[in-house]
């Protein structure tokens, strides 16, 4: 007995050398180098024949098969067979235990980057050139989701979409699976035609899937329209998040088949023996609810207020948490000056004690009752230009306009570059709600459809005017007087479109050419909403019960529904201003 566990434990050893092996070298390949069959090669190894039995393999994934071991000294063995090599490293990984598999798929070469930086090649061409990449990666997929591994956190939230169309075609997508049969095109068709255009992986699948059904007709027009099909799911996969494609591990890590959608093509979903990769826990460690990377967490909230408002931030910080339906999918981006690292380190380890506890594969990441909570320190001269600054009698008026962490906002994808919508809060908010729930339930169009680049509260009783000379003769646009404006301590930004848009060089733009105050008073709220007035989604006012700092006779009809309250104005409750 003793001795069989001395055997794994060095079988273990062995795939992650292998493993670490062949990462070296993949780096050190060029796709230039390719030949995909690698029957040319003549380093004495015969490809053909390992590929012959990683179909095997895959065939019955929790066979005994003979030919395992010398398939694992092969792989450590030097060889330009690129792809040969990828496909035996996802074998090794395949035998690990589940502890280094999820470590592998999430750290290494193998899972950390995009399919395309790992194996140079479309799906098309993927499939085409008869290396089973793929059927190991579902493979490495199912054994993911077995119950018995660790589980990785749960993936992005705005690639895995699951509203009620996405559940139908996922059951059906499960059922016909299950029963080893085609999903009808029909179905894919429909739930493509009903989809939102934003990407998902969802659609990605369902591209794949009619791509794969028409792929195995066989005819050579409707081969033609497959490959077409299939580049149409990669596009999806390419385009869920914001100026980068998702990771192998990120698409490993979906409730969606995004490598095949068809039972033919997919290799049975029988997992290796356990006794190959004996199953083991890891110990229950404080953050384990929240072990996701900061990056892989979909929910992404921006938080920003200077140290006179450090009680705010943590009254806002507690209420979110306390409010919040699903911890793992929330990461909160806390933005502070270095000179007040140190202070809001502290203030966050008394506020939360036993329920805080540090990411340790990040110095500035923890976690709160398993909400990420990333610490980012910026510089005044990153986010605030001189015209930027507000007149000194408006800092008395509306509370202290002035401090840099007001313009943090403009600047949010420079700090958080992966996130593809953030919900950015002022600090003088209390949730009531939960913040998942704001972030999903905006933006249901493609921003190239509808135009919107933020969502956010109206402010009717407050219209344009108010806060922008637009009667001014220098104002250099026409501005509709009397449209509401909004608040924008409160909302969800749009990432691509705010890029898109060029929203941050535009504000400063505007900012440059305010410098007399020819077209607005005060600071960061104004170029907003001359730039996004008619690119704002209006969300229920409920999101964003403001004005608390200035009168106490909010109706108590509306705060008692309000899921965040705002004390907009210069009372704020921890400035002891209030009685
Ligand atoms: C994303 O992947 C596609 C291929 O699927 C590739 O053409 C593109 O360059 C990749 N984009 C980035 C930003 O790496
Ligand atoms: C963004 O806007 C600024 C100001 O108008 C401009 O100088 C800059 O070139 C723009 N950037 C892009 C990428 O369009
Ligand atoms: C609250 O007070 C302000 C200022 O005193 C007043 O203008 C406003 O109409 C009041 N609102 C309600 C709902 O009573």
């Amino acid at each position: 007995m003793h001795g069989y566990k001395v055997y794994l434990c060095f079988r273990v050893l062995l795939t992650w050398c292998l493993v670490v092996a062949v990462a070296h070298q993949v780096v050190e390949k060029h796709a230039s180098e390719l030949d995909l069959n690698c029957e040319s090669y003549e380093d004495g190894i015969d490809w053909p024949q390992v590929r012959e039995n990683l179909f095997v393999f895959l065939r019955r994934p929790s066979g005994d098969h003979p030919f395992l071991d010398s398939l694992f000294a092969i792989g450590r063995r030097k060889s330009d067979c690129y792809i040969g090599l990828c496909c035996l490293g996802y074998l090794a990984i395949v035998f690990m235990s589940p502890e280094k598999r999820l470590k592998a798929m999430s750290t290494t070469l193998f899972g950390s980057v995009p399919l395309w930086d790992q194996i140079p090649l479309s799906y098309w061409d993927t499939i085409n050139s008869k290396w089973p990449i793929f059927g190991l990666l579902e493979v490495l997929q199912s054994q993911m989701r077995d119950p018995s591994s660790p589980a990785p956190a749960h993936a992005d939230g705005c690639c895995d979409r699951m509203e009620e169309l996405d559940q139908r075609f996922h059951k059906v997508l499960d059922r016909q699976l299950a029963a080893g049969q085609f999903i009808p095109a029909q179905s894919s068709l429909r739930y493509l035609a009903e989809s939102p255009s934003r990407c998902s992986f969802g659609k990605a699948a369902a591209y794949v899937a009619l791509g794969e059904r028409l792929l195995l007709v066989g005819s050579p027009v409707l081969t033609q329209a497959a490959k077409d099909l299939l580049a149409l799911g990669e596009a999806q996969l390419d385009r869920c998040a914001v100026g980068r494609n998702a990771t192998v591990f990120e698409q490993m890590q979906s409730a969606w088949p995004t490598w095949y959608s068809s039972p033919p093509l997919r290799p049975a979903t029988s997992l290796p023996r356990p006794d190959r990769a004996p199953p083991q826990r890891l110990p229950p460690d404080p953050g384990a609810v929240g072990t996701a990377t900061t990056e892989a967490r979909g929910v992404h909230v921006a938080l920003s207020g200077d140290d006179r408002h450090m009680e705010g931030l943590l009254a806002a910080l507690q209420s979110l948490v306390l409010g919040v339906s699903d911890a793992r999918r929330v990461c909160v981006h806390v933005f502070a000056l270095q000179q007040e690292l140190s202070g809001l380190k502290a203030a966050l380890g008394c506020s939360f004690k036993d329920r805080l506890a540090e990411d340790e594969a990040d110095p500035d990441g923890l976690f709160v009752g398993g909400v990420a909570v990333r610490i980012h320190i910026f510089t005044e001269s990153e986010v605030l230009s001189d015209e930027m600054a507000v007149d000194a009698g408006v800092t008395v008026e509306a509370g202290d306009l002035n401090a840099p962490h007001n313009f943090v906002r403009f600047h949010l994808g420079k700090w958080i570059p992966y996130a593809q919508r953030i919900v950015y809060l002022d600090t003088d908010v209390i949730v009531k709600g939960d913040v998942c729930e704001l972030h999903d339930s905006v933006f249901h169009h493609s921003h190239t459809v509808s135009g919107k680049v933020l969502a956010a509260v109206p402010r009717r009783h407050l219209p344009l005017s108010f806060y922008l000379k637009v009667f001014s003769p220098r104002m250099p646009i026409w501005v509709p007087s009397s449209a509401p404006s909004f608040n924008a301590g409160v909302m969800v930004i749009d990432m691509l479109a705010w890029a898109e848009h060029n929203v941050t060089g535009e504000v400063l733009a505007w900012a440059r050419r305010n410098k007399n105050r020819d077209l607005w008073r005060h600071g960061s709220q104004p170029p907003l909403l001359l730039l996004l007035y008619d690119r704002v989604e209006w969300i229920a006012d409920i999101w964003n019960v403001d004005g608390l700092g200035h009168y106490g006779n909010r109706s108590s009809e509306l705060i008692s529904k309000a899921k965040i309250l705002h004390w907009t104005g210069p009372l704020k409750p921890w400035l002891g201003s209030l009685d």
